[in-house]
């Protein structure tokens, strides 16, 4: 589920569930949170490039697996995430995500972990949870605004709209659009770039930077985890997300 090469001080980590175009489910979550916990321990390591095999950055949290969960499991499932970004996040070197096509729900929340995004001419972005009848829950609601303005992140969280790689460089999601064939070229010339700089220093910027970003995080992430939970069992939740994975067109959403 995840392959990862080193060169150079640079390390490469790609979501490898192809299949399912790289959604996200808990297995995957806790070998996140675990080769997270190895890539923080190296102290060779200079920055980090997060991408995703095959068409998809990734395509959200894994939705089959969400489909029946109770609101306590649906708790414990946000905690899962948050812990394994949390962890990602708080890598202590710079982390950039090369979005090399879906970054949908929990894949644009995982891509907003990294510190800089750079994406793929054919990359889409989106957080499509409240059609599927729940919110963000991998810390897309408290990440998006510190991220965006605060008009931008509440467009995309209440509309569910697929954004492209422009309006995503617009919104200042995204710090660069390139063409799909350069895209890991591109990321690794960044790469190079941080890993050629004093690395005692570059980790210290990253701490200073963080220390505004992260003030308050872990208050937002428990709430958005509570209010992730309240939205499972309800009629809206279960059938559109039965919907999805029975390939079904979806009812009107009714509010119980
Ligand atoms: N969960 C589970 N499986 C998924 C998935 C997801 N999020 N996204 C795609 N897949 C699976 C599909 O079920 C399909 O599997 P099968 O081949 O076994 O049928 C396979 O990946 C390929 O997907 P599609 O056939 O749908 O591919 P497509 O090119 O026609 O469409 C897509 C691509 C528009 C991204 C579409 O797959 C899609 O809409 N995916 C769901 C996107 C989404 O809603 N993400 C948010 C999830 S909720 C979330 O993330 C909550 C959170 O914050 C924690």
């Amino acid at each position: 589920m995840l392959l990862y090469e080193k060169n150079n001080h640079i390390g490469v980590l790609t979501i490898n569930r192809p299949e399912a175009l790289n959604a996200i489910n808990s297995e995957l979550l806790h070998r996140l949170h675990d080769m997270a916990k190895e890539l923080s321990a190296d102290t060779s390591l200079r920055c980090l490039i997060l991408t995703g095999a095959g068409k998809a950055f990734v395509a959200g949290a894994d939705i089959a697996e969400m489909r029946n969960l109770s609101k306590a499991e649906a708790v414990e499932f946000a905690q899962l995430g948050h812990g394994a970004f949390e962890a990602l996040e708080s890598l202590p070197f710079p982390v950039i995500a090369a979005v090399n096509g879906y970054a949908l729900g929990g894949g644009c929340e995982l891509s907003l972990c990294a510190d800089i995004r750079i994406a793929s001419e054919r990359a889409r972005f989106g957080q499509p949870e409240v059609g599927l009848g729940i919110t963000p829950g991998f810390g897309g609601n408290p990440r998006l605004i510190r991220t965006l303005n605060r008009a931008d992140a509440m467009e995309l969280v209440f509309t569910g709209r697929v954004i492209n790689a422009d309006e995503a460089l617009r919104m200042g999601l995204v710090s660069r659009v390139v063409p799909a064939e350069r895209l890991m070229d591109e990321a690794m010339a960044l790469a190079g770039a941080i890993a050629a700089n004093a690395p005692i220093a570059v980790r210290a910027a990253k701490a200073a930077l963080h220390s505004r970003y992260t003030r308050f995080l872990r208050d937002d992430l428990d709430k958005e985890s509570e209010l992730f939970g309240s939205c499972f069992e309800t009629a809206d939740q279960r059938m559109a997300m039965t919907a999805f994975v029975e390939k079904q067109p979806k009812s009107e959403f009714i509010g119980e």
